[in-house]
């Protein structure tokens, strides 16, 4: 008899197959995340369960799942997977580091240069009929990458995929870290600094209690005005109201493409924003690498589906914890 795998989002007809090969497979393929009756239901008597950032894994779930073997999510982010709860549970958590740092950093580096030179307003502006002269020189001005501070949160491999682009533009670059960290050409500052000091702040920690709002009310007001704030990292990091207020003041900027509730809801104030660009959660939507993403989900699937030890796990305690290694 083949063992259960719950496959939580919907995925490519071919890869089911090659799944169902192996497995009996139970498929969410709605366009709406799995609601957790269902996901209790199904992972009942399941040895695996794929899935992705819109289906939170809690303890409660965990606690219906008595057989489950691997968690495996199609993201770098596990903050959606109550992590220490799967420990405890003695379950692997598999997720896809390395292969979205490209991806992730580019799309950062694109939000800014869109907020400082008002790209997507200026794409609006046009579409919207009101280019009717020609050349103006006053038309849409914006400020330059060259002559910016960028303040670069977390120095991991997104944070210092982006530094290694903005190398190339020649503007300055300060940065805090949780651990202390040396990288030529960047200055390292307390955290407060950062954002006091710098035109542009980047947010690349992982979301965890302490990075929680660690764009505060506080922070965010130190911001020097016309300043932006960009997101790729998890909108929990940003206190969302407070840079609503400073971007509706016209105080601040924002280039986000993650947002406390996903997705925004209709009435969210920054859709009116031109200050804002916003983008719905695209940092690894090449298809490279979501082909590289899913390859990885996959192999931690199998792997913790027969028991071995999975190659990329959030929760490598596990194996000290418990017998599985
Ligand atoms: C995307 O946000 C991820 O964590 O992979």
């Amino acid at each position: 008899m083949k063992a259960k795998c719950v496959v939580g989002l919907g995925l490519p007809p071919d890869l089911i197959a090659s799944l169902e090969q192996r497995y009996e497979v139970m498929h969410w393929s709605e366009s709406f995340a799995m609601p957790e009756a269902t996901l209790r239901e199904w992972l009942s008597d399941a040895r695996g369960l794929l899935c992705a950032l819109s289906t939170p894994i809690t303890s409660q779930v965990m606690e219906s799942a008595n057989q489950l073997s691997v968690i495996s999510t199609i993201s770098v982010g596990v903050d959606h997977i109550d992590l220490a709860a799967a420990t405890s549970a003695g379950i692997p958590v598999g997720h896809t580091p390395g292969v979205l740092v490209d991806s992730t950093a580019d799309l950062a580096l694109g939000l800014m240069l869109a907020v400082t030179r008002r790209m997507a307003e200026a794409d609006r502006w046009m579409r919207d009929g009101n280019w009717t002269q020609g050349w103006q020189s006053d038309l849409l001005l914006g400020t330059d990458l060259s002559q910016a501070t960028v303040g670069i949160v977390g120095l991991g491999s997104i944070g210092q995929a982006v530094i290694r682009r903005l190398t190339g533009f020649g503007c300055k670059l300060v940065a805090w870290n949780r651990t202390p960290k040396s990288i030529d050409g960047v200055q390292m500052l307390e955290l407060d600094e950062v954002f006091a000091m710098s035109d542009i702040v980047t947010l690349h920690t992982s979301l965890t209690e302490d990075t929680t709002h660690i764009a505060s009310r506080t922070r965010l007001a130190s911001m020097r005005s016309g300043a932006a704030l960009i997101n790729t990292g998890r909108g929990l990091l940003v206190d969302e109201q407070a840079l609503t207020e400073e971007v509706c003041a016209e105080r601040l900027m924002a280039g986000l493409d993650v947002f406390s509730t996903e997705p925004v809801p209709d009435h969210h104030p920054l859709l009116r924003q031109d200050n804002a660009v916003l983008l719905p959660h695209v940092g690894s939507a090449t298809m490279a690498t979501r082909l590289a993403m899913l390859d990885r989900a996959v192999a931690n699937l199998h792997a913790g589906m027969s028991g071995e030890r999975l190659s990329y796990c959030a929760n490598p305690e596990v194996y000290a914890a418990s017998a599985v290694c």
